[in-house]
């Protein structure tokens, strides 16, 4: 699949797998039931495969809600300007949420989302991603639960996509540069 188009596995589907365990493991430690069940804000569409993989790996029972952005900029970096495509279908006022996205670059797009979110009065607002690039100390939001520290390469793979490619490879890698050209 794909042939030639990746240049190297960043991290396998084992080491992601593990990842997701240790992270879940965490977040049910944290979030000791309290009557409602925690809901996860999936940042689509790259955050999908991360969100699954992970609502399924919590031994806590967790509501799934998604919403769509788009930010302003190139294909490869965001202003921070920030559009909703797809709002929540519920309410989290009064509930504990855990925003699930896939990768924090510059991070623009997460303190917008931050901001808008706590907006809504949840009970508690964290931060769960996948993958972090060094960029992400531009803009300081807090962010409790981080899978992987990476270097800044553009990656695809695992719900991550160049030019809508890709989202379904089962590890994140990096694109040969010829994709780009
Ligand atoms: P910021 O910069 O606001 O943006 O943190 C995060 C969003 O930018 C996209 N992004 C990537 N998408 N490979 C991708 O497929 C990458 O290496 C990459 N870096 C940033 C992504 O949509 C993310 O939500
Ligand atoms: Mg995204």
């Amino acid at each position: 699949m794909y042939d030639g188009d990746i240049a190297s596995v960043l991290i396998t589907e084992q080491q992601i797998s593990e990842k997701i365990s240790e992270l879940a493991e965490q977040v049910a430690k944290d979030y000791p039931e309290t009557g409602a069940d925690l809901v996860l804000v999936g940042v689509l569409k790259g955050a999908v495969m991360f969100m699954t993989d992970f609502a399924r790996a919590l031994p806590v029972p967790v509501q799934l809600e998604f919403m769509a952005v788009s930010s302003y900029g190139s294909a490869t970096s965001s202003s921070g300007v920030v559009r909703i495509l797809k709002d929540l279908d519920r309410d989290i006022a009064g509930r504990d949420v855990v925003i699930v996205e896939d990768i924090i670059d510059s991070g623009l797009t997460l303190s917008w989302l931050l901001k808008n979110l706590a907006s809504r009065n949840p009970r508690s607002l964290e931060v769960c991603t996948l993958l972090r690039k060094p960029d992400a100390v531009k803009v300081e939001v807090p962010v409790k639960y981080v899978g992987f520290e990476i270097p800044n390469e553009f990656v695809v793979g695992y719900g991550l996509d160049y030019a809508e490619r890709y989202r379904d490879l089962p590890y994140i890698g990096t694109l040969d540069p010829k994709v780009y050209s």
